[in-house]
């Protein structure tokens, strides 16, 4: 908390907020990644951390560097369910204490004056969360109160995670490349009108871009050059919001009219200034388990090949904008840019709420399944 003027980096970029918005949930892991044995190393947010799982299997988190001599704890052992530096062999707990000093009688005094800042964390849906903040400032809320509805209810849903990825781009920029109008252009052979039923398809330099409003925001429509649309549909009965605190984005999508609508959740995280962190999953209504074998198998032959194709086209215009500093300075806005505004203002209320004592909470209705 800070009293100190703002300085801005660029417009609505006060300094610190390049490296990403602290005090919230994030998905840093997958939960496989971290098995019983080994520890794991996660940058985020421009926080070197080291995860493991204790000895009942609930991961632990605490900061990626040894109170001793500096060493990286994530190349340390997992032993008696705590965390042991792989230099001189202090071992810490969950909490963040110093357990053991190897040299030291078991009960000595010394390890009260020696430990590792701790973060919450906890594994969920298939993913290692991990409250990235300061928790004594900044109290968790439950991390259930901050999830997608989906990964809530194995129920009614089912949900298949993509690998986790790395862009080389500022996390604010792979934001800004969210808008909802780009889809017909940079995705045109992926994602948009690939496969118009019925029709010829329009060849790229014919086609024309019509914006249109929905409940959801502003959509782009493909169209030919009278304007006439040939790409899917785009859903108007849509719920929830698109962007959610602190970087997790919602797209609805039918890959064409007759295939099962699903929903791609993606979070872009702050590795640091210059890389983000990418983690999705798309999700579908699904009840028995016929239907999540179907879907199951859907995922595999339709979604996944075609929304990695989708992603690899965002992580490549992410990083072809430059840095964060060179994009923003050079940018000139349209109106139809007035949403990604909208986000960016969203953040940053949210990074200077913290400056004053007020962590913005995430509201549940955000996170309802948008179909
Ligand atoms: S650096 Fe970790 S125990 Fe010495
Ligand atoms: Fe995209």
């Amino acid at each position: 908390m800070s009293n100190s003027p703002v300085r801005e980096i660029v417009p609505d970029v006060p300094v610190g907020l390049e490296k990403g918005l602290e005090n919230y949930w994030y998905p840093i892991a997958q939960s496989e990644e971290l098995g019983r044995e080994e520890p794991l190393g996660v940058t985020v947010l421009d926080r070197e951390l080291a995860l493991w799982r204790d000895g009942n299997g609930d991961v632990r988190a605490v900061h990626g560097r040894c109170p001793h001599r500096n060493a990286e704890l994530a190349i340390g052992r997992v032993l008696d369910g705590r965390l042991q530096c792989l230099f001189h062999g202090l071992r810490f707990d969950g909490n963040g204490r110093c357990a053991l000093i190897p040299w030291e009688p078991e009960d000595s005094r010394l390890r009260d004056e020696i430990s590792v800042p701790a973060y919450p964390a906890e594994d969920r849906g298939g993913y290692i969360w991990v409250y990235v903040g300061d928790a004594a400032a900044f109290p968790p809320p439950p991390l259930e109160d901050e999830l997608p509805e989906e990964l809530l209810d194995e129920e009614n849903f089912v949900w298949f995670r993509f690998p986790t990825e790395t862009w080389e781009a500022n996390w604010l920029l792979t934001l800004d490349g969210q808008d909802a109008y780009h889809p017909v252009t940079l995705h045109a052979g992926s994602q948009s009108v690939a496969a118009a039923e019925g029709r010829e398809v329009v060849p790229l330099a014919e086609r024309r871009v019509k914006i249109v409003d929905t409940s959801y925001g502003i959509r782009a429509v493909a169209t030919d050059r009278e304007g006439k649309p040939i790409g899917q549909g785009h859903f108007t009965e849509v719920k929830g919001d698109r962007f959610i605190l602190p970087c997790l984005s919602t797209n609805p999508l039918r890959p064409r009219t007759n295939l099962a609508p699903y929903v791609v959740r993606v979070w872009q995280m702050a590795i640091d200034a210059e890389r983000t962190l990418v983690s999705r999953f798309a999700s579908f209504r699904a009840n028995g388990r016929a239907e999540r074998e179907r879907l199951e198998g859907f995922f595999h032959e339709v979604v996944k090949p075609r929304a990695s194709q989708v992603s690899a086209e965002d992580a490549l215009i992410a990083a072809a904008q430059g840095s964060l500093v060179d994009a923003r300075a050079n940018e000139f806005l349209f109106n139809v840019d007035q949403e990604t505004v909208r986000l960016r203002r969203q953040i940053k209320d949210a990074f200077l709420a913290q400056r004053e004592g007020r962590r913005t909470a995430v509201s549940r209705e955000a996170l309802v399944f948008p179909l």
